[in-house]
């Protein structure tokens, strides 16, 4: 199959919303990330989604829709999320609904509620409103890949399995929606992202409770309130160490660990903010954007972790953020980059040899 890659002018929009209506796939760029396309209340369309992803089919799909009208009939909006949705949509924000038999199976994986999202990138929006239809879509990479930010990267992932990719540039926030439930008791976020926990409890004005498994591994026989969460999610094929402390301390463990590592023969460089660069010349920093706003470095974390890859790195020992905020994402993607692979930098810098 030919993969056009087209700018989203009125007539590619028209070619994207009569594919999607004919059950076909299209990649549309959103606030987040790059989405992967089908009209949501076909099951043969859907089924496309997780043939050309190589998806397992017991991870459920987020539905995206422009109207909250288009949710009639389809599921039942919880008071909480109604509050939610005000205040945060169209945006980064996913909402678990109570469902009815009228949203397939294969959307949800048979769960009994509905991931839904109003994206707020003009491309999404005007490509949602020409189709007519809520559209499911999950993140536009071959499964096991960091989530595509660019139109480039859809195309890498992606060539030869999907007739069409709208180019929208870059990606705004750069890691995928928080997903929040709402249906069962205190609100949860299952996978935080660009709306914080902060800014839902500011609005709810009540505690909102975070996953467990958002910065540590699923413990054997912990089941995933997301079955996201149970998949190993990208990583490169250099390992991963994230290296915590205070600033002083970590920038020295950074040096010592890039240089016992090379001496050791690996190919390894470290991941920095970018105020870092400097302090680490020489052990082939990588900039994961600036430590004072975390939004740059969400958005470019899945670029960078894309290029670690091309360029073959071994070992790679990264910074951390405290999981505020943004932090909280970011550190969720980097902790399982990492496979949740730390080293306190006081200990690295007292270990012997
Ligand atoms: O920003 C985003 O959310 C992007 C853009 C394209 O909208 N989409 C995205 O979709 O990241 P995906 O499929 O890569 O991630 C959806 C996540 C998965 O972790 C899935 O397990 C979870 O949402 N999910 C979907 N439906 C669910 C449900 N009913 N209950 C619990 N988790 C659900
Ligand atoms: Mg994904």
């Amino acid at each position: 199959m030919e993969t056009k890659l087209l700018f989203p002018s009125p007539e590619a929009l028209q070619l994207a919303s009569d594919l999607l209506r004919s059950g076909q796939l299209v990649a549309f760029p959103t606030e987040t990330v790059y989405g992967l396309g089908a009209d949501a209340l076909t099951p043969e369309a859907v089924a496309k989604i997780f043939a050309a992803k190589g998806r397992p089919a017991d991870n459920p799909l987020i539905m995206h829709i422009w109207s909250v009208d288009q949710l009639e009939g389809l599921c039942r909006i919880p008071p909480l999320a109604e509050k939610l949705m005000a205040a945060f949509w169209p945006g980064p924000l996913t909402l678990l609904m109570p469902r009815t038999d009228r949203v397939p199976d294969m959307v949800t994986a048979g769960l009994p509620t509905v991931a839904v999202r109003m994206p707020s990138h003009p491309v999404a929006q005007a490509l949602l409103r020409k189709a007519g239809v809520p559209i499911a879509a999950p993140s536009a990479n071959r499964s096991g890949k960091p989530s595509p930010t660019t139109a480039a990267h859809v195309l890498s992932d992606m060539d030869g399995r999907i007739p069409l990719i709208l180019d929208g540039g870059a990606c705004d926030v750069g890691l995928e929606s928080t997903v929040l439930d709402t249906c069962h008791g205190t609100p949860c976020v299952l996978r935080p992202g660009g709306i914080t926990r902060e800014m839902l409890e500011t609005v709810l004005g009540t505690e909102v409770s975070v996953a467990g498994s958002i910065l540590q591994p699923l413990k054997p026989g912990e089941q995933a309130l997301s079955p996201g969460m149970r998949y190993r999610h990208y990583a490169p094929e250099g390992q991963v160490t994230l290296v915590t402390g205070e600033e002083k301390e970590v920038l020295d463990a950074l040096r010592l660990l890039f240089h016992t590592s090379e001496t050791a023969g690996r190919r390894s460089c470290v991941l920095c903010f970018h105020e870092h660069l400097e302090a680490l010349e020489g052990c082939n920093p990588h900039d994961l954007g600036l430590r004072s706003q975390p939004e740059t470095v969400a958005q470019r974390l899945f670029d960078t972790l894309r290029r670690l890859d091309q360029e073959g790195f071994e070992a790679i020992f990264s910074e951390v953020l405290p999981p505020e905020g943004m932090g909280l994402a970011i550190m969720n993607r980097l902790g399982r980059a990492a496979s949740f692979r730390s080293v306190a930098a006081r200990d690295a810098l007292s270990a012997p040899g």
